[in-house]
């Protein structure tokens, strides 16, 4: 079969199954939810579906940590149900991509179990198992490093007297690339779900799962301060992925990597289009305002000039040679309306937001919820907390002597379960999430009953129908998909202001960060009076004062055609 590149036009919606939609009234979201919202799905214009993992799983991680790679969490559904929302996706137009997270299993896999029941089992190998040192007449790890997640990156098995290693949770033991067999039980897994029909995967923390030869002790780990360099971009991960580029290319279908920490240098040798490609696209965290979102993550304070700095770059760097994957949105961030926009402003902003991105190169996710707005929520105690990466957080800022107000604090700006909580479905109890008389498995945001989809059906100015519209005009311009980009007032901390451009048209796209009314000028050869304007977040579109200045209100943006 031959692979397009189909997903150049196509605009993705995250799913994370257990906060979209409950489905059979057990207060966990569901395949059978997401079959009841498939139509709402389509309706956004958007072409294609991304599920965080489905697969069987103690939950660790929320799904990320996966007991069986080949079958579909009970809380969730089973493979049946999984078809029909495949064939139903399908009929409305929709791609469905999965989740593929192969640097590490769950403990709970038939794998893990028989790797840690006998160093003679052949699933022994599947895993790094390495020896420890003494320390004072104690068992020590193999090495320094310390987990992205849950305290040292090692966990010893006495009866083994030999540690295994798990860069994130306890719960996620690292998979063994270098053997043969178990990348050969990754292709089994693609080719399962390929030929089921579905049509890609995004493959998690994929530059994880080779590491640097000998795994050495970390130089630049200084006690109390994390840092981590050795887990990642080992040799042989080109071989592995070129090893699973063959499978996909056996279907016609796209895979997007994710790699924590990574430039537009490093991903190249990847995405670059040409016989050595391995992936179609990947996705990056440098507009995220982190290099690395994880153990001891403070999200930094929002820079407009960081967030304009690392989008232009990536478009820049790719530039015909390679895909970008555009997202402001995942399962693994704070809402970007509370991080990068204003609670204040809140619908104006969210929609400068998703301008600020959906008319850029590259192929758009929107994360569940993105699409009206939702915002952050207020965590009063840990215990309100569940994920695994924010409960460590806590725990090693409580160790450092942190209060717990403190802690908390950190954990109400950087926890990635703000964005976890149910998706505002109307303001029915629980969001209309799950019914009345069930609790959600994860307490809804409160501001449900003003932010919530069946209100923002009905006005023709929310920031769901704004999303529509802009996701529409994105699909409907094929300069968007394939003109050049070039930014304008580069140093500007307020406007983010750019030009899409081919032969046909241009296409000027701005957005205002700022909380009150900024002034600016046009770039020569600009009148914006003789522009067509597309798009906007506010009635009206003021043009030229009579000192030649533009005025723009609080997060205001319009695109405009020339
Ligand atoms: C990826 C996922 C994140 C998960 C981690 C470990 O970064 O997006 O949610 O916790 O990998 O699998």
């Amino acid at each position: 079969m031959e692979r397009t590149r189909w997903y150049k036009d196509a605009v993705f919606y995250q799913i994370w199954p257990r906060s979209f939609k409950d489905g059979n009234g057990d207060g966990i979201g569901d395949l059978w939810g997401v079959l009841e919202k498939l139509d709402y799905i389509a309706s956004l214009g958007v072409t294609g579906i991304w599920f965080s993992p489905l697969y069987p799983s103690p939950n660790a991680d929320y799904g990320y940590d996966i007991a069986d790679y080949r079958s579909i969490n009970s809380e969730y559904g089973d493979l049946e149900v999984f078809k029909q929302v495949l064939d139903g996706a399908h009929e409305r137009g929709l791609k469905v991509i999965m989740d593929l997270v192969v640097n590490h299993t769950s403990v709970e896999h038939p794998w893990f179990k028989e790797s840690r029941a006998s160093k003679d089992s052949p699933y022994h190998d599947y895993y790094i198992w390495r020896k420890g040192t003494v320390k004072d007449g104690i068992p020590a790890p193999p090495n320094n490093w310390d987990s992205l997640f849950e305290g040292r990156a090692w966990e010893y098995e006495p009866a083994l007297d030999e540690w295994y290693l798990h860069i994130f949770a306890k719960g996620q033991p690292d998979l063994n690339m270098d053997n043969p067999a178990v990348r050969a039980e990754v292709e089994g897994i693609m080719h399962f779900w390929l030929d089921m029909g579905v049509d890609g995967f995004r493959e998690d923390v994929i530059t994880f799962i080779s590491k640097v030869e000998g795994l050495p002790n970390d130089y630049l780990m200084v006690p109390g301060a994390r840092g981590m360099r050795f887990y990642d971009n080992g040799p042989r991960l080109h071989e592995c992925l070129s090893q699973f580029r063959r499978v996909l290319d056996g279907y016609d279908c796209m895979a997007v990597g994710e790699a924590p920490m990574i430039t537009p240098h490093k991903a190249l040798p990847f995405i670059e289009e040409g016989p050595d490609q391995t992936l179609d696209m990947m996705f990056n965290f440098e507009h995220m305002g982190a290099d690395c979102l994880f153990t001891d993550f403070v999200p930094m304070p929002f820079s407009l000039r960081r967030y304009k700095d690392a989008l232009s770059r990536w478009q820049r760097e790719l530039d015909g040679r390679a895909w970008n994957a555009l997202y402001i949105e995942n399962h693994d961030h704070p809402r970007i309306a509370s991080r990068y926009g204003s609670e204040r402003y809140r619908e104006k902003s969210a929609m400068a937001l998703a301008v600020s991105y959906l008319f850029l190169k590259g192929t758009p996710f929107v994360y569940q919820g993105q699409e009206i707005g939702m915002v952050n929520t207020h965590f009063s105690s840990i215990d309100e907390v569940p994920d695994v990466s924010a409960r460590n957080q806590y725990r090693n800022r409580i160790a450092s002597g942190d209060s717990p107000e403190k802690a908390m604090a950190l954990i109400n700006r950087a926890a990635r379960d703000h964005a976890r909580t149910p998706v505002q479905w109307s303001a029915e109890p629980h969001a209309g999430f799950c019914p009345a008389d069930v609790d959600p498995w994860f307490a809804e945001n409160p501001n449900y009953p003003e932010i919530n989809v069946a209100r923002d059906e009905g006005d023709p100015d929310s920031v769901l129908n704004f999303y529509r519209k802009a996701i529409a005009l994105r699909r409907e311009l094929p300069v968007v998909r394939d003109g050049s980009y070039r930014e304008f007032k580069r140093a500007s901390d307020v406007h983010y202001f750019y030009v899409r451009e081919d032969e046909d048209e241009k296409l000027l796209v701005m957005c205002s960060f700022a909380d009150k009314q900024t002034l600016f000028r046009m770039p020569l050869g600009f009148e914006l009076e003789k522009g067509e304007l597309l798009l906007a977040n506010y009635a009206d579109a003021p043009g030229a004062r009579p000192d030649g200045f533009y005025a723009f209100r609080p997060y205001e943006c319009r695109v405009y055609r020339f």
